[in-house]
């Protein structure tokens, strides 16, 4: 039975808002308008089996991927939404080449990346997916108001002044951080409320399990072979072997990986020249999960050793490897990558 008496998550922004005298409840706004876009996207991908919604659009998106019927009314309903909320002045989509502008005079002084539906592949088949997104500051705060740039949206992971991510699950869960913690919060759809399930989570130090597509094993560097292999090694002192789980969402392996501890790994391989620093995207995927997986205790690094956070990235389409998780397995990762293998 749903708490309907718990606590909204517009209740829970207005809470942390008052906490901040100088807030001026733009970010709140933002927030707000961004729920909205959420469950709209939610409801229809509830209504994907029956509504004439799953299967390719005939499109190819920027990163040569086909786009599905469902990537694109996701990301056309936070586009539209957020065009005119008024909090933002640029956005960019995972699935769109160039920044987005906002409507004109609806110019705000945030700026907005997102990846609209995560997991692509998992739409079709009723296996969860999720949208993720990132929030920053524009570079020039006291601008008058005008049009953001590409400038204003390539800015460091640890600048990020709110993201998170929608899940499409068994429910519909909201989880995020403004960079006090990280919240979770979960869909009545019965009155249509996300409602607080998951105050202030932490993801655990140490883990029993790993996520990585070991389709890729061929294509990896050596220490991430050695790496994987001394996971699976048995020794019951440090929990080993540990388990493998693998959705093929990132969304949804990194949010059962924050719950029940756990480490995420896609790195660089030699699979295709085209993508040497591996898969994921620094400003839709792998900066906002890491600035989640800080706020909750855990880690993320490229797979040698630099901190996802501190990338100032160089594109809006930039890829890099990501190893994001549990403290203790990121930490253990960074020893393999460095040759120090240490059996603790
Ligand atoms: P997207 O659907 O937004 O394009 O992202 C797909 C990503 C990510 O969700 C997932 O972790 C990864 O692709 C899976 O890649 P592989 O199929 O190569 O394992
Ligand atoms: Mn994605
Ligand atoms: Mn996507």
């Amino acid at each position: 039975m749903a708490n309907s008496f718990g606590i909204t998550v517009s209740r829970h922004i207005m809470d942390s808002q008052r906490l901040h005298p100088e807030a001026t409840g733009e970010l709140s706004g933002l927030l707000s308008e961004l729920i909205v876009a959420a469950k709209t996207i939610s409801a229809e991908v509830n209504m994907a089996g029956l509504a004439d919604i799953l299967g390719m659009s005939g499109k190819t998106n920027i990163q040569g991927e086909k786009v599905k019927k469902l990537d694109e009314f996701a990301n056309n309903t936070i586009k539209r939404r957020m065009a005119s909320c008024g909090y933002i002045c640029v956005m960019t989509s995972e699935e769109e080449a160039d920044i987005i502008p906002v409507a004109d005079g609806c110019e705000g002084k945030y700026t907005l990346a997102f990846d609209p539906l995560d997991g692509s592949s998992n739409i079709d088949v009723n296996v969860s997916i999720g949208t993720i997104f990132s929030i920053h500051r524009r570079k020039s705060a006291d601008k008058p108001p005008s049009q953001g740039d590409e400038a204003d949206l390539l800015q460091k992971g640890s600048a990020q002044i709110a993201a998170g991510y929608i899940i499409y699950g068994s429910c519909t869960m909201m989880v995020f951080s403004t960079g006090e913690g990280v919240h979770g919060f979960t869909l009545d759809p019965s009155v249509g409320e996300f409602y607080l399930s998951h105050p202030d989570m932490k993801i655990p130090e140490k883990s029993k399990y790993y996520s990585v597509n070991e389709g890729n094993r061929r294509y990896w560097a050596d220490g991430v072979r050695s790496y994987i292999d001394y996971l699976k090694e048995e020794d019951k002192a440090t929990g080993r072997p540990y388990s493998a789980r693998y959705i093929g969402s990132l969304v949804s392996d990194f949010h059962r990986n924050l719950i029940t501890g756990g480490v995420f790994i896609y790195p660089c391989d030699s699979k295709d020249p085209t993508k040497p620093y591996g898969k994921l995207r620094l400003l839709y995927e792998a900066a906002p999960l890491a600035f989640i997986v800080e706020q909750a205790g855990g880690r993320a690094i490229t797979d040698d050793g630099v901190r996802i956070t501190d990338i100032i990235p160089d594109s809006l389409h930039q890829r890099v490897p990501l190893v994001i998780g549990s403290k203790h397995d990121v930490d253990m990762f960074e020893k393999f990558m460095n040759g120090k293998k240490e059996k603790k």
